[in-house]
This record gives C-alpha cells, sequence and structure tokens, in this order.
C-alpha cells in the first residue's frame, strides 16, 4: 500500500514519541517510556513547577540532554522530504506534539510545535517580559531564576493543566477544518486536544491514517486505515520513498 502524495492538496500530520524513538528518545508511555519510570501526575502537571521544580529541570534537563544529542531518523527526513517535493497548489501543516525539534532539524518548515520544545526555557511568570529563549544548559543541579524578575526559569513545555500555545495550536485546528489527508504518526492518541484532532479531519472528508508501533489501547473510529509498525521503516514505504 502507498499513499498517493500526488491526490492530496491540504495534509495534515500529526507526530508524537514514536516518531522520535529511532533517534534514541524515549516515548512516554509504554516500556522504557518517561511516565513509567516518573510519575505523570508528580512531574508531569503544572503543580509540579512550583511543588518540585528541582525535580522538574531533573527531569526535563535529562530530556534536554538526550535531546542534544539526537539526530533525525528516516520518519523525520522522510516527512520533510515530502515537504519538499509538494507540487503548487499543495499543502502540507506538520504538527507535533515532540518537543525535541528533530523534524525542523531534519528540514521541515512551518512545525507546529502544539507541546513546545525542550531546548527552549522562559520566565515562570506569565507577566514577565522576558522572552522565551533557547538554552542547552540541562540546569539539573540548580533551579534558574529570571534575570529580570527572579521567578524560577521553566522549560518551554506544556505540563497537563496548562493550555496549548495560541498560535500553533489555531494553526493546526484550521488546517483540519479542509484537509483532505490526515495521518497521525507515533503516538499512543491518548493526550487532548491532539488525539480528538482526526475526528476534526474526518469531518472535514479527509482520508484518516494511523501509523504506529502498536494498535491504540482503545481504537479510535475515525481512523480509515491502521498501519502498525515502526514509523522510521513503514513511513518511507507508505510515501513511495
Ligand atoms: P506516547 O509515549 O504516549 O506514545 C508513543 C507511541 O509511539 C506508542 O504508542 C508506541 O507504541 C509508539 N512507538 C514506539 N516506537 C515507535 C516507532 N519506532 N515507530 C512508530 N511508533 C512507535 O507519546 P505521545 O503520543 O507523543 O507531552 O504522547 C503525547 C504527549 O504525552 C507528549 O507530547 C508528552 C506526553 O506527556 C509533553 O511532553 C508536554
Amino acid at each position: 500500500m502507498v499513499i498517493d502524495r500526488r491526490r492530496y492538496a491540504r495534509v495534515v500530520v500529526l507526530t508524537g514519541a514514536g516518531v522520535s524513538a529511532a533517534s534514541g528518545l524515549r516515548t512516554y508511555r509504554g516500556p522504557g517510556g518517561v511516565w513509567e519510570e516518573h510519575d505523570v501526575e508528580r512531574l508531569g502537571h503544572v503543580s509540579a513547577l512550583t511543588e518540585r521544580p528541582a525535580d522538574v529541570w531533573r527531569l526535563f534537563g535529562g530530556l534536554r540532554q538526550s535531546v542534544l544529542a539526537a539526530r533525525p531518523n528516516p520518519a523525520h527526513d522522510a516527512l520533510a522530504r515530502w515537504q519538499a517535493e509538494l507540487a503548487q497548489g499543495q499543502e502540507l501543516l506538520l504538527v507535533t506534539q515532540n518537543v525535541d525539534g528533530l523534524h525542523q532539524m531534519a528540514g521541515s518548515r512551518n512545525v507546529c510545535e502544539i507541546h513546545g520544545n525542550v531546548l527552549h526555557s522562559r520566565c515562570g511568570s506569565p507577566d514577565c517580559t522576558l522572552a522565551q529563549f533557547r538554552d542547552e544548559d540541562p540546569h539539573t543541579s540548580a533551579v534558574p531564576s529570571c534575570p529580570l524578575c527572579r521567578t524560577a526559569v521553566r522549560p518551554d513545555v506544556v505540563l497537563f493543566g496548562e493550555e496549548l500555545p495560541a498560535l500553533p495550536s489555531w494553526t493546526a485546528k484550521r488546517a483540519l477544518r479542509d484537509c483532505d489527508l490526515f495521518l497521525a504518526i507515533g503516538t499512543s492518541g491518548s493526550v487532548a486536544p491532539a488525539s480528538s484532532y482526526v475526528r476534526g479531519a474526518e469531518y472535514a472528508g479527509a482520508r484518516t491514517v494511523y501509523i504506529n508501533l502498536e494498535p491504540m489501547k482503545d481504537p479510535n473510529p475515525a481512523f480509515q486505515e491502521v498501519y502498525i509498525g515502526r514509523a522510521e521503516e513503514l513511513l518511507p514505504q507508505l510515501l513511495g520513498m
């Protein structure tokens, strides 16, 4: 089975942690997953920023170090190449739940990072004017503080209990409204709101495809097609590359 890329004018691709597994990055759920080792309620929730900021930095600082050592794999490369080979009048929006920046490193453009980027930090105060900035320091030994207001600085990732960043979230929803092909790749489909994007795509009349190492725990009937396997192997095949 091959997806004929010439047939689709408005494509939305949603990626999750499974796409970066072959780059050596851990997924969140399942064996060896981040939330298998750490309690998601304890460290993945926004309340952890005030209750245990040093633990939050130990976790995300560690992820930051892994991300700095990681490189794109054939799944990232296939998506970047697809975007580079679009014909006139075709659009592809890449929406990612990943915070690793590997799609951009592979050459993808206009990536919607709906969960932020772990290589960025920002002041924890919503009132502070400090701009979000690239930060390669893992801060695993001390919590950094804002040079302007002294509030604790935090990794720029979306934690449970927080709103998604407005622009990427709005851009994704707008593209879903009239897409004709929707692919979800390497995601367990268990985290809202990305887990319901497929329903928006189905409503728009799109072909909906799920590509993942394992079937969804609660299969989503909005997916018309399911391909089980490794994204780095399946994706180049499905896209005929
Ligand atoms: P999950 O860890 O929930 O799911 C990753 C999926 O990838 C699993 O279903 C695996 O079976 C699958 N997988 C593993 N290796 C794969 C491979 N080589 N090819 C294809 N699939 C593979 O990750 P997400 O769905 O991305 O939030 O999780 C969503 C959000 O939950 C994350 O963005 C994260 C987390 O809390 C933040 O970090 C802000």
